[in-house]
C-alpha cells in the first residue's frame, strides 16, 4: 500500500525478521483470523498472501492430514522462511505466486491476514480471491483498523529523513483502505464483494513499544522497504533516531488493532 517505496523488495529483505515478530505481532492476528473463519479437519484452504505461516500454519493444524492448505505469496523469501516452518506438516503447500492469478477454486475457505490492500486493484483482488472458494465457502479478509501501525510509519519516515538529509515524509496518498477501514464501512464494502452473511470482529492489540519490539516492527513488516536501499552506517543512525523520539514524546505502545471480515461466498 506504501506509494514512496519498493514493498517487494520491503518484504524479501524482511522474511527472517518478520518470523522474529511474528509472536508479538503476526501470530495473535493470524490466530484470531483463523478463529473466525474456523477451518475444520478435511477442508481445502486457501491461505492468500501468507507471509511466513501466521495464518497459513495454525489453519493447517486445523484441517489436518486429511485437509490441504495452499499459502501463497509473491516473496519467495518469505515463501522459503514459511517451507522451513512448515517442514513436516504434509497437509501445507507453499507457493509463490501473485495470488490474484491464482489459478484453483473451489475451497472450503479463503483467509487472507493483511493482504488484500497490496493489490493495485483492492476491488478487483478481493473479487477475485472471494471467488476462489466453493458456493457457500467461507472468507476471511484481515486489514488495519484507521489510525493502527501508523506511529511506526511516523517515526521512521522522520528519522530516515533526518538520517539521509532528505525532506521529512508528507502524506502519503488517499487509498480505498482509507475509506473502509472502521467497522461499518468495511461490513458494507465486503457486501459488495459477492459475500453473505458478512460480519466484522474487531481484534484489538496493542504492542509494548520496547526497543526491541519498535525496531522489530520495522525490520519484520513492510516498513523495511524504506531500508532497504540505506548503507548499514545510515540503517544504524534510523535506528537510535527512531528510537530515541519514542522515547522523548513517551511513546510505549503501538496500536495495532484490526478489522476481520468474514463472510460466504454467494455464487
Ligand atoms: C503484511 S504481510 C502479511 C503476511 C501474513 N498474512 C501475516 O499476517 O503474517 C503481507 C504479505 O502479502 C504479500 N503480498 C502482497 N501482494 C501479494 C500478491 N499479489 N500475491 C501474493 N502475496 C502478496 C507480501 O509479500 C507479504 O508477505
Amino acid at each position: 500500500m506504501s506509494d514512496r517505496f519498493d514493498t517487494r523488495a520491503g518484504f524479501d529483505a524482511a522474511a527472517a525478521d518478520f518470523t522474529a515478530l511474528g509472536r508479538h505481532l503476526w501470530n495473535p492476528i493470524g490466530g484470531a483470523t483463523v478463529a473466525v473463519v474456523g477451518p475444520r479437519p478435511g477442508e481445502r484452504v486457501l491461505d492468500a498472501c501468507c507471509g511466513t505461516g501466521a495464518s497459513a500454519l495454525p489453519a493447517a493444524q486445523l484441517v489436518g492430514r486429511d485437509g490441504a492448505v495452499d499459502a501463497v505469496d509473491v516473496s519467495g523469501p518469505m515463501v522459503g522462511e514459511l517451507r522451513r516452518l512448515a517442514a513436516g506438516v504434509s497437509q501445507l503447500t507453499a507457493h509463490q505466486a501473485d495470488v490474484a492469478g491464482w489459478p484453483v477454486d473451489g475451497y472450503d475457505v479463503v483467509q487472507c491476514a493483511l493482504g488484500i490492500f497490496f493489490f493495485p486493484d483492492m476491488t478487483a483482488g478481493t473479487e477475485y480471491l472471494v471467488g476462489r472458494t466453493r458456493p457457500g465457502g467461507r472468507v476471511a479478509l484481515t486489514i488495519w483498523r484507521a489510525g493502527a501501525m501508523e506511529a511506526a510509519g511516523r517515526y521512521l519516515g522522520r528519522a530516515v529523513a533526518a538520517a539521509t538529509g532528505g525532506d521529512p515524509p508528507g502524506e502519503r496518498s488517499r487509498h480505498l483502505i482509507d475509506e473502509i477501514n472502521t467497522p461499518d464501512p468495511y461490513a458494507a464494502w465486503l457486501a459488495g464483494r459477492g459475500l453473505a452473511d458478512v460480519d466484522v470482529t474487531v481484534h484489538e492489540l496493542r504492542l509494548p513499544m520496547t526497543p526491541e519490539i519498535a525496531w522489530l516492527v520495522i525490520m519484520g513488516s513492510g516498513y523495511r522497504a524504506a531500508l532497504t536501499k540505506l548503507a548499514p552506517d545510515a540503517v544504524e543512525q534510523v535506528r537510535e533516531r527512531y528510537l530515541a523520539a519514542l522515547v522523548e514524546d513517551g511513546v510505549t505502545e503501538l496500536d495495532a488493532t484490526t478489522l476481520i471480515g468474514f463472510g460466504r461466498h454467494l455464487a
